[in-house]
């Protein structure tokens, strides 16, 4: 089962829209994914569940993770790496099993010139640390505000080439 998280809780992120974009793409190959923004963890998931605690809403998001064997992470670059809420994913969730010897796909979006370069390689120290083994080919697209229309489809000829190829990657991956 795939899984596609978007990496951020701030509403209305472009982040969401990239990631309904991957899913939209896979469905069009053949692929159905689940879609999972970080807007819908737990308000207090601090308090809830985090070092042996398991809130009911929380334990949805952890059975996903449990059938999840593809993963496909879109994270946008705040403060020059990915958001702490995506790391708050992860120590909340159950180790080592949540995501040991399963894959990803690393997705970086921002609105500066760097398309989260750097938070995408910090990400990636994380995933190697947890068995998570990370395709090759990571994304990197930076000028956000200038790749998507208003229905959310990126739309630049080498961005629709880099995300087509990554995209046939991880289905073979
Ligand atoms: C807390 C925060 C920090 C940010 N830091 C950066 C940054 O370091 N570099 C950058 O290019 N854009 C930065 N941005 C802008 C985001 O890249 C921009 O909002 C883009 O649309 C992706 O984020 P989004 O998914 O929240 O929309 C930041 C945005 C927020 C909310």
């Amino acid at each position: 089962m795939i899984t596609i998280i978007a990496a951020t809780n701030r509403p209305n992120s472009n982040t969401l829209k990239v990631a309904k974009y991957y899913r939209q793409q896979l469905k069009i190959k053949g692929l159905d994914a689940n879609l999972l923004s970080l807007e819908h963890l737990p308000p207090d998931v601090l308090n809830t569940d985090m070092y042996g605690k398991r809130s009911p809403a929380f334990q949805k998001i952890q059975d996903l993770i449990n059938d999840t064997n593809k993963f496909l992470f879109v994270m946008p670059e705040y403060n020059g790496s990915y958001p702490g809420v995506l790391k708050v994913l992860i120590d909340a969730s159950t180790f080592p099993d949540s995501f040991y010897d399963k894959k990803a796909a690393l997705v970086g979006i921002s609105s500066g010139k760097y398309g989260n370069i750097r938070g995408v390689d910090h990400f990636t120290g994380v995933c190697h640390y947890v068995h998570l083994n990370v395709l090759p080919l990571r994304i990197h697209i930076p000028n956000i505000k200038t790749e998507l229309d208003a229905e959310g489809n990126l739309i630049k000829e080498d961005t629709l080439k880099f995300t087509n190829e990554q995209i046939d990657k991880f289905i073979q991956f």
